[in-house]
């Protein structure tokens, strides 16, 4: 099994962290062997355990799940879009490195995923392909920066760049819209603005008709099985179909460009899985855990494994290989 989405945390020293930015950039404080917190300025962010950033245990943990290999990228607060461009360059840099040598020791089980400076489209083009030839199998992308999304004429450039230059691209939502008092409790932010950040980066493409520009080799994967993409795609078309302030960027039906992307497969309900096969095609899911956060896929696999909604043929596709294809491991 090929797992996709899967995070990490290194050892960021409180002395990176301020170097950046003194109240935003992150930083890992380790409690004791079993507990570290991540950090913001003097703030806690949020509590972690230790394979985020100790391998060895990360692959102890995938012996017992049985997972072949995973393709570990940054904890999305990692990315410092609204920061100073040119010392967020230098970061992800140093970010990427770390990752590298997270994935040293078992160059057969880890794969990383680099992370670069989207608010400047050059520096950005400039590090993925400084950590492509470094070894990373690809990039992951917050789904937005600040009001840009996915359909601004920069990162549009940016995804051009990883296309010709066969970089494969996971957008993974981040910095949450409707985060004031409405979304306070619950983790709504996850389980409502989540699914809407992705959905409204792959729309953003569609309608925009940034696909139509796009060349078909750019290879694209949308976290959280795109969101609420799927579901509500028929909308999608519908508003097409009957306003022409909705077709008016965009020339084809909507649903007639989901052969552009893939998904990957963390939704969590057999039906929901079965749904998104059917609205993607199975070469175009690829198993995602979101490990090791308490909304991911606990028993990895398990959701495409167990079902028998999905078919022998359709089951090794997605678990294992659309993601040797898309990421071209060997
Ligand atoms: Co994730």
């Amino acid at each position: 099994m090929i797992d996709i989405h899967a995070h990490i945390f290194p050892r960021i020293t409180q002395a990176e962290a301020y170097a950046l930015d003194p109240h935003q950039a992150p930083w890992l404080k380790v409690v004791d062997p079993d507990r570290g917190m991540i950090m913001r300025g003097t703030q806690e962010f949020r509590p972690v355990i230790p394979v985020l950033w100790d391998p060895e245990l990360r692959v102890a943990d995938m012996d017992r799940l049985g997972l072949d290999v995973q393709i570990i990228s940054a904890t999305p607060i990692m990315f410092g879009y609204a920061l100073d461009a040119s010392k967020v360059a230098d970061w992800a840099a140093r970010m990427n490195d770390l990752t590298l040598e997270y994935c040293a020791n078992h160059p057969g089980r880890l794969k990383a995923l680099a992370q670069v400076p989207l608010q400047d489209t050059e520096l950005a083009c400039r590090e993925a392909s400084r950590a492509q030839a470094a070894g990373h199998v690809g990039v992951q992308i917050g789904n937005h920066v600040g009001d840009r999304d996915l359909d601004d004429e920069q990162l549009v450039a940016f995804l051009h760049h990883c296309a010709v230059n066969d970089i494969p691209v996971l957008v993974h939502p981040w910095d949450m819209m409707g985060g004031g008092q409405r979304m306070r409790k619950w983790m709504l932010p996850w389980l409502v603005a989540m699914p809407a950040e992705t959905s409204l980066g792959i729309l953003s493409l569609i309608l925009s008709g940034a696909f139509e520009r796009l060349p078909r080799r750019l290879k694209l994967c949308f976290a959280h099985g795109g969101g609420a993409f799927a579901f509500t795609l028929g909308r999608a078309d519908n508003a097409w179909t009957y306003r022409d302030i909705v077709r008016q960027d965009c020339p084809n039906l909507p649903s007639s460009y989901v052969d552009r992307f893939s998904v990957d497969s963390a939704v969590f309900d057999p039906k929901a899985l079965r749904l998104l096969v059917d609205v993607m095609g199975s070469e175009r899911v690829m198993l995602g855990s979101d490990y090791p956060y308490p909304l991911g896929e606990q028993r990895i696999g398990a959701l495409v494994g167990d079902t028998d909604l999905l078919q022998a043929a359709e089951k090794q596709r997605i678990l294992v290989d659309n993601a040797k294809t898309f990421f071209n491991l060997s």
